[in-house]
């Protein structure tokens, strides 16, 4: 049986047996208060007659003042944030293990402790020693990062307290424990109290906490999943091992716009951010090739192209193969359908691979159209002008549909040279920048206008 803790010291939070004038954990005085539950659940007796305290409504006009930020100065980091980090928020850093997180984290602790704030960097997974000879690799000796290796969120809360900094990191919330939970550190129930306590522990002292999360490759065990609901502010660090660029994508943002993207390049020393996305995922590309499309998507609040890559083979397996790096499996299973049913381009008997170059992963449903134009010049051997983009939704009946953000589309592809676009027909006529459009309604339409003449 566990001891019922259910008085908790208002200072440090410490869960206790008892009552008593003075907290063991932190040593505050007349700080424990019994924490009565208030669910209704089985066992309870449901919440009794103790009355709770009268809330303090508001209406929906008074404005609130819009909450300070920091600007870290990383400009491809301070967008993701929504425009600099807040105060007394918490946010949570998930990817896959060995992507960066902990080198892309000393970086930003780096930035934001050089602006005046004080920084505070927790790591459960290394030494001190450790931390520093990375520090040394990225040149940030210099930088006045508090540093502490540590895995006892009891000893890291009373830390705080003390220290009072206005931003620290846990690297990582997965090697966190408290004693009041009975279970291995790493399994949900103590990723969840971690977080939990470290989230009310940010709004209740105004300390801006950044929690670091491994992605297991399912996706599931105890991963930052659990903890998504009670954060501020969800970021993926996305990327390929063997690529150098790196993704930080918010999925979830209080204070900002979600899906945002921060494109970084890993280097020798650290992570270097990228000005100019499209140039760099558009670097790699040699001769037009069949099978390969530039694509013109938007990702967050700007636009950015990249190259869609399609091999058809035909198939020694009886099922054959469909392999998808960086777009949705799913919807490609549908374009194929399409391409089969309103197209009369069957892909029975050939394996299909569709790749996005550079280790990107686009969403969006305006790239059905890119991800068609590889998969027909790859099957029929036939390479689209260098200097042409793609882009446009795909219906099930095999209409074109126009998409969000033409002009801004546009306008990147001429940037970077493009000269031809082919996109939807839409109703409303606006800038190309000097692109030639090159208008379609549907999929056999743009079978017969692009690919027909061959
Ligand atoms: P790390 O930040 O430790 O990853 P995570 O915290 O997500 O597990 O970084 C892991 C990889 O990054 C490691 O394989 C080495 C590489 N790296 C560089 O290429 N350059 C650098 O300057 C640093 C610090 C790391
Ligand atoms: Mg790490």
């Amino acid at each position: 049986m566990a001891k019922d803790l259910s008085f908790i010291c208002t200072a440090c939070n410490a869960a206790h047996s008892k009552w008593s004038g003075r907290c063991d954990a932190c040593g505050a005085w007349n700080s424990i208060e019994e924490a009565k539950p208030l669910s209704t659940g089985p066992k309870a007796k449901g919440l009794g007659v103790k009355r709770g305290r009268a809330l303090e409504l508001t209406d929906l006009a008074t404005e609130q003042p819009e909450p300070p930020r920091t600007h870290s100065g990383v400009a491809e980091l301070d967008r993701v944030l929504g425009g600099g980090l807040v105060k007394a928020s918490a946010l949570l850093v998930g990817g896959d293990p060995g992507i960066g997180k902990s080198t892309l984290l000393l970086q930003a602790a780096a930035r934001f402790a050089r602006t005046g704030l004080k920084v505070l960097y927790v790591s459960g997974e290394e030494s001190a020693a450790q931390v520093q000879m990375r520090a040394r690799r990225l040149e940030l000796t210099e930088s006045p990062v508090q540093l502490a290796s540590e895995t006892s969120l009891r000893d890291i809360l009373t830390t705080l307290e003390a220290e009072a900094p206005d931003l620290v990191i846990i690297d990582s919330i997965q090697t966190m424990w408290l004693d009041s939970v009975e279970a291995a550190p790493g399994s949900v129930s103590q990723v969840r109290a971690a977080a939990h306590e470290l989230t009310s522990f940010a709004k209740r002292r105004g300390i801006a906490v950044v929690m670091v999360g491994h992605v297991t490759k399912d996706g599931q065990i105890a991963g930052p999943r659990v903890v998504e609901h009670m954060v501020d502010t969800v970021l993926y660090f996305e990327g390929e091992r063997g690529h150098q660029f790196r993704i930080l994508r918010s999925h979830k943002n209080r204070f900002g716009p979600a899906d945002e993207i921060g494109v970084f390049e890993m280097s020798g020393k650290g992570l270097i951010e990228v000005r100019n996305p499209s140039a760099l995922f558009l670097s790699e590309r040699g001769d037009p090739a069949p099978g390969s499309v530039v694509f013109a998507g938007i990702e967050g609040s700007r636009p950015m192209l990249c190259e869609f890559q399609a091999l058809v083979a035909p198939s020694p397996h009886s099922q054959p193969r469909r392999t998808v790096v960086g777009w949705d499996g799913g919807r490609l299973a549908m374009i194929l359908a399409v391409l089969e049913s309103r197209a009369g381009l069957p892909f029975t008997g050939l394996d299909v691979y569709l790749n996005v170059a550079g280790g990107l992963r686009v969403g969006e449903p305006a790239a059905d159209l890119a991800v068609a134009a590889a998969l027909i010049s790859a099957k029929e051997d036939a390479a689209l002008p260098a200097d042409c983009v793609v882009f446009g939704e795909i219906s099930l009946s095999g209409a074109l549909r126009p998409v969000a953000q033409t002009e801004n589309r546009l306008k990147e592809a001429s940037k970077l040279g493009f000269r031809s676009a082919i996109t939807p027909v839409r109703a409303k006529r606006v800038g190309s920048g000097g692109v030639a459009l090159r208008e379609m309604r549907g999929l056999p339409e743009f079978v017969e206008g692009v690919f027909g003449a061959r």
